[in-house]
């Protein structure tokens, strides 16, 4: 890549695979490449940098970004002076192998090095040299107290409050590629969400792999539920959500926040990946079918409306028919609000690679069709339980369905289209819902619930 004059700005394209977690480090490489005269492109054609952000839980998605590699071999080659990079979890994960594997590419950039881009990039410019930086050197000092000028403000954001992850569940190859967990600190947190409430910011949503034991060995910290009361304090928040939750450690003190803060909406994503204790203990989950069951019934007495989800596997090895069974008997007992469910592949250097009884692949298929057609029925039976009732949303900005429709979301995260005027974008209000469909609901605004908005409020977003 040509260095430009002064003036001349740098092209960045970023493309995304998997969790929040990509999307948020996607971010902040933006907005870290920003001070460094980047901006962001939305045709990779047009950029002289090209980032794909990684993900490699699964091995459909790791496929899909080494398919998005190879893609771009082409453009390459037409444009030698075009930087490419890998980033995240499967960067981290093979290192400077893949430049020995493809000779297209300039940078692999590790979980945990997103703040040294620029520098790798300086260095690239100057000697031409592919690199990869995979150490976990990465430290909360690097992470953003707020966004800089050139975040796109937005209704709702993330913010990181921890990262890695000691659970080791067999089949996951996430404490191997983004290291152990780390809390990171409270007043630094606060600081960001304050920040981002000056730019206009309504939601926030807390992330970590496992934010329950946010805190944990940390002398001194706040514990999760205590960062929840923290964070409700900061003035102007209208919504907190947090993900992901890990079951063994839902304590019933976490749990009453949803009883005692109002700025929490009543929605917990809680993976319980299998209904079958053998295969929970074979996962090393660390509870059991019956744990699960009661701390849903406890949220659920605690928070009588609240929004229950979660993730699922189906043929991890040592699954019989039976075991998928008791999953299918945990979907009709709890009837989730939502369900992301997956087929069990086998990740490197993970436990579950080398235990005995794996399931044949049509097998795992003709289970994962049976478990999402029967979540499908629920869901759908869910939403349509909603029609005729009146329900928060937080306007987010125009529907992806396109018209002059407008979308949002209920606290329980469930997504509302209804017709309304883009002065609603950023507001709260009440919306009739109308109809139901399988992942989102629509509905009409209820002018009478809605007198007191202060509809056209001037938003400061950060003054731009
Ligand atoms: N195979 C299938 N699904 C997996 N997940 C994590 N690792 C694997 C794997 N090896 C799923 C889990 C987790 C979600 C993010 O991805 O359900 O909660
Ligand atoms: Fe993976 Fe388990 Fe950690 Fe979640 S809790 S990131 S599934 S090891």
């Amino acid at each position: 890549m040509s260095r430009p004059s002064d003036n001349e700005a740098r092209r960045i394209f970023v493309r995304t695979f998997g969790c929040q977690m990509n999307r948020y480090d996607s971010e902040r490489l933006v907005e870290i490449l920003g001070g460094q005269q980047f901006v962001a492109v939305e045709d990779y054609r047009k950029a002289d940098l090209i980032f794909i952000n990684t993900c490699s839980v699964r091995d459909k998605a790791e496929q899909k970004a080494f398919s998005y590699l190879g893609r771009l071999k082409t453009l390459k080659s037409n444009r030698p002076e075009l930087v490419v990079a890998f980033g995240g979890c499967v960067a981290q994960q093979y290192g400077e192998e893949l430049l020995v594997r493809w000779p297209h590419l300039d940078l692999v950039v590790g979980t945990h090095s997103i703040s040294k881009v620029p520098a790798m990039l300086a260095r690239y410019e100057v000697t031409g040299e592919r690199q990869a930086w995979v150490d976990f050197s990465y430290d909360f000092g690097d992470e953003p107290d707020g966004r800089s000028q050139l975040w796109k403000p937005e209704v709702s954001a993330y913010v990181t409050i921890m990262r890695g992850c000691d659970n080791f569940c067999t089949y996951c190859i996430v404490p191997m590629v983004r290291g152990r967990e780390r809390s990171r600190p409270s007043g630094e947190i606060i600081r960001e969400v304050e920040s981002l409430i000056e730019c206009g910011v309504r939601e926030v949503t807390l992330l970590g792999q496992n934010v329950n034991s946010y805190g944990q060995g940390v002398s001194g910290e706040v514990d999760f539920a205590g960062l929840l009361q923290r964070v409700a304090q900061v003035e102007g928040l209208l919504r907190i959500r947090f993900t992901t939750s890990h079951p063994k450690d839902l304590s019933s003190t976490l749990m009453r926040s949803f009883a005692d803060l109002p700025q929490l909406c009543p929605h917990i994503h809680l993976p319980v990946q299998s209904g079958s204790d053998y295969i929970l203990q074979r996962m090393n989950r660390g509870y059991t079918r019956d744990h699960y069951l009661r701390l849903v019934k406890e949220l659920r007495e605690m928070r009588q409306d609240v929004g229950v989800s979660s993730d699922m596997i189906v043929g991890f090895p040592g699954e019989s028919e039976e075991d998928f069974r008791l999953s299918l008997r945990l979907l009709e007992e709890v009837r989730f609000d939502g369900l992301f469910s997956f087929k069990y592949s086998d990740r490197p250097q993970t436990a579950a690679r080398l235990l005995d009884g794996k399931v044949e692949e049509e097998v795992k298929l003709e289970r994962l069709q049976r478990l999402q057609a029967l979540q499908e029925q629920i869901t759908l039976e869910k939403n349509e339980a909603q029609v005729g009732q009146t329900t928060l949303v937080l306007v987010e900005g125009p529907s992806q369905i396109g018209g002059s429709q407008l979308s949002g979301r209920t606290p329980q995260n469930r997504v509302v289209n209804f017709k309304g005027s883009p002065h609603l974008v950023g507001e709260e209000i009440h919306i009739l819902i109308t109809i139901a469909h399988a992942h989102s609901l629509e509905g009409v605004v209820c002018l009478e619930e809605n007198v007191n908005l202060k509809i056209a409020k001037e938003k400061s977003w950060c003054g731009r």
